[in-house]
């Protein structure tokens, strides 16, 4: 019989109630098969996923998509994480949030609102989101949380028509009234890899964003919190993906597949169970997919013999995958890696100059 190395706890599910969604961001981080409404979880198989996550140890969940208001159920399935006791946190682009609904939300318990922002003018937002008017739409969103006394998170995600943005998101976000902005550079998963030649900022770009991020920092102390994420092609070092593989979260994909992260479907050679086939207890602990890249047991060097793989657990296997064309390698972004020639002839052939999609750039393939 198989030994499964031993796993703390996870804190956090994303329940990626469903894949449908007004918006088409090019940069959205669901796969390109998106699954179709008939084949979504019904609202007593979510309950039942909330109770498992809760007796598992989560603290918290995330219930995002696709955009959830797609679900007419959202309010009971609030009030579901809610009565297992969850701190349910709604990511939503706001469309098809009206006072009514909210009202709903927030008397099922709803604890705090994620709010995406695709830019700070209607022309740039409606562009990226391909949606006309839903700039309009998200300011009165933001003036109906603020008005309930929610607590409210401005998703600000940058790119490179966007980024030059930046001092006037992070001002935008204060007038709106959030209590914190989450300045997340594309990760190129998903959509965003398919878009990354349009979507990619230069170095310079990134460089001036730190520096708006650090004269901004003292000037909301207090006021506004800001995380900031630039991206990490530009790093010597890859992040800690997820915390590490199956060692923090877990996503639920709007069929009930079980995830260690968002695009751990890409790699071949792996079987995610669906939490309606199998408790999440087991999944957690006792599956080969989540068992598949816990410790260092699979890891070759550069990573297994690096000082640093306790901090970044050798970075992200999807971008290994993506990047270097095998999933144990170390992340390409990193300066050790075997494929970081990969990472420098990207960057290298990015245009110096032009930020728009279809003049300077590949046009966007939105998602769809
Ligand atoms: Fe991280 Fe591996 Fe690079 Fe070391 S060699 S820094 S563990 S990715
Ligand atoms: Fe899958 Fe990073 S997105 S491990």
């Amino acid at each position: 019989m198989r030994d499964f190395k031993p796993a703390p706890p996870p804190i956090a599910l994303l329940a990626e109630l469903t894949h449908r969604c007004p918006l088409a961001c090019p940069y959205c981080s669901n796969p390109l098969d998106l699954l179709k409404r008939e084949a979504e979880l019904s609202t007593v198989d979510w309950a039942g996923i909330f109770a498992q996550a809760a007796d598992l140890g989560v603290l918290q969940v995330h219930l995002s998509g696709g955009e959830p208001l797609s679900r007419r159920d959202l309010p009971q399935l609030v009030r579901a994480a809610r009565e297992a006791g969850l701190y349910v946190n709604l990511i939503t682009s706001g469309i098809g949030l009206t006072a009514d609904r909210l009202a709903e939300l927030d008397e099922a318990g709803v604890d705090h609102v994620q709010l995406s922002l695709q830019g700070v003018t209607a022309e740039m937002a409606d562009a990226v989101g391909g949606y006309r008017g839903g700039y309009a739409r998200k300011i009165e969103v933001a003036g109906l949380i603020t008005a309930r006394g929610l607590p409210l998170t401005l998703n600000a995600v940058m790119h490179r028509a966007n980024i030059g943005d930046l001092a006037e998101t992070i001002d935008f976000a204060a007038r709106l009234g959030a209590r914190r902005i989450e300045i997340a550079c594309v990760q190129f998963y998903g959509w965003a890899l398919q878009n990354r030649a349009a979507l990619m900022p230069s170095r310079d770009q990134v460089e001036q964003a730190k520096r708006v991020v650090a004269a901004a920092l003292p000037r909301y102390k207090g006021v506004l919190a800001m995380d900031f994420v630039p991206p990490d092609y530009y790093a010597d070092y890859p992040k800690a993906c997820m915390g590490g593989w199956g060692s923090t979260g877990l996503n639920v994909a709007p069929d009930g597949m079980v995830l260690p992260c968002h695009a751990a479907q890409t790699i071949p050679g792996l079987t995610f169970p669906k939490a309606t086939e199998m408790p999440l207890a087991e999944i957690w602990y006792r599956s080969a997919a989540f068992d598949a890249f816990r410790g260092d047991d699979w890891m070759p060097d550069p990573c297994k013999s690096c000082a640093r793989k306790e901090l970044d657990h050798g970075g992200c296997r999807c971008q290994a995958l993506a990047l270097g064309g095998d999933a144990r390698m170390a992340d390409p972004v990193c300066r050790h890696s075997p494929a970081r020639g990969v990472v420098d002839r990207l960057l290298a052939d990015l245009p110096e100059s032009g930020t728009e999609p279809g003049a300077d750039l590949p046009a966007y393939v939105y998602r769809r």
